[in-house]
């Protein structure tokens, strides 16, 4: 079998063109959605994902800045500087950038950020609501996993393997694929044979972050496959999943680069105008 390409470019262009919609309707009563995205340090990756954020915030007609603290800043003026964001009426959402460095504790300051701004869902309260079932911000990777598998069909009854337990992306995919009825199977470094049991899986999902941990030969006949490791060998991003030997063998398969990563920064997005739409009065 040749798996279909599950195409994220495509997907989140798509998706963005919604947005933009309607976005420009919130415009014309009044509300213009604003993404302020904090990172503090120098870090190459995560400058660009920052870029990314900001960039696409902008093209679909939100406002957006990028607030760039040096890598010494101490955890109280990043404290001061979220205290002046969750205050400012001009700004929707804000996303701080993680890791953060050692000197800044990441808890604290995702406690910090008003809870009604949290458009990465990271804050202890949104992530209470999503395990509670109440409306909040979805954290963006696992939303945006979830935005590809509608393209395969329906999760009703199916089984899936989460490869990583990590509070961005494992942990809530899990919650978000049991909501769909899926059969979910969260999966670890302390897991036994666990490369040898995807073979039992309908759907693999891996968030490790390790080139060539899964391979054609790992996977059962026809499993749908979404790769969200994205490491940088020489320069290039590359996935979990060994893409040549494993679309010979899933039905559906995303690429890395162009899978997961567009719809991630879609559903920063997403969450942004949602965050607009709420603190205003619209549902
Ligand atoms: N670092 C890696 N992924 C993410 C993400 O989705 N949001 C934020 N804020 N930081 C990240």
């Amino acid at each position: 079998m040749t798996a279909e390409l599950l195409n994220g470019r495509e997907i989140a262009k798509d998706y963005r063109a919604g947005l933009q919609e309607e976005v420009e309707k919130l415009k014309t009563q009044g509300v213009v959605p604003n993404l302020t995205v904090v990172i503090v340090g120098n870090d190459g990756a995560s400058l660009s994902y920052v870029r990314s954020k900001n960039k696409a915030a902008e093209k679909i007609g939100m406002e957006s800045a990028i607030v760039h603290l040096p890598e010494e800043t101490s955890e109280d003026e990043v404290l001061q500087k979220i205290d002046e964001l969750n205050n400012d009426d001009s700004v929707s959402g804000i996303l701080v950038q993680v890791p953060l460095p050692e000197q800044v504790d990441e808890n604290k300051v995702l406690e910090a950020i008003a809870p009604h701004k949290d458009v990465d869902g990271f804050s202890p309260v949104n992530i209470g609501r999503l395990y509670t079932g109440q409306r909040t911000f979805v954290p963006c990777t696992p939303l945006g996993i979830m935005e590809l598998l509608k393209h395969t069909g329906s999760l009703e009854g199916k089984t899936v393997a989460v490869v990583g337990r990590s509070h961005i992306v494992g942990q809530p995919v899990a919650k978000l694929l049991t909501n769909e009825n899926a059969t979910v199977t969260l999966m670890h470094s302390r897991t036994k044979d666990m490369v040898a049991q995807l073979k039992n899986f309908e759907v693999v999902v891996s968030a490790v972050g390790k080139p060539g941990l899964i391979s054609g030969k790992d996977l059962k006949e026809g499993a749908i496959v979404i790769d969200v490791g994205n490491t940088v060998v020489d320069d290039k991003l590359v996935g979990d999943v060994d893409f040549e030997s494993a679309k010979e063998v899933a039905s559906y398969i995303t690429p890395v680069p162009g899978g997961v990563g567009p719809l991630t920064i879609t559903m920063v997005l997403n969450n942004t105008l949602l965050a607009a739409k709420w603190h205003n009065g619209f549902e």
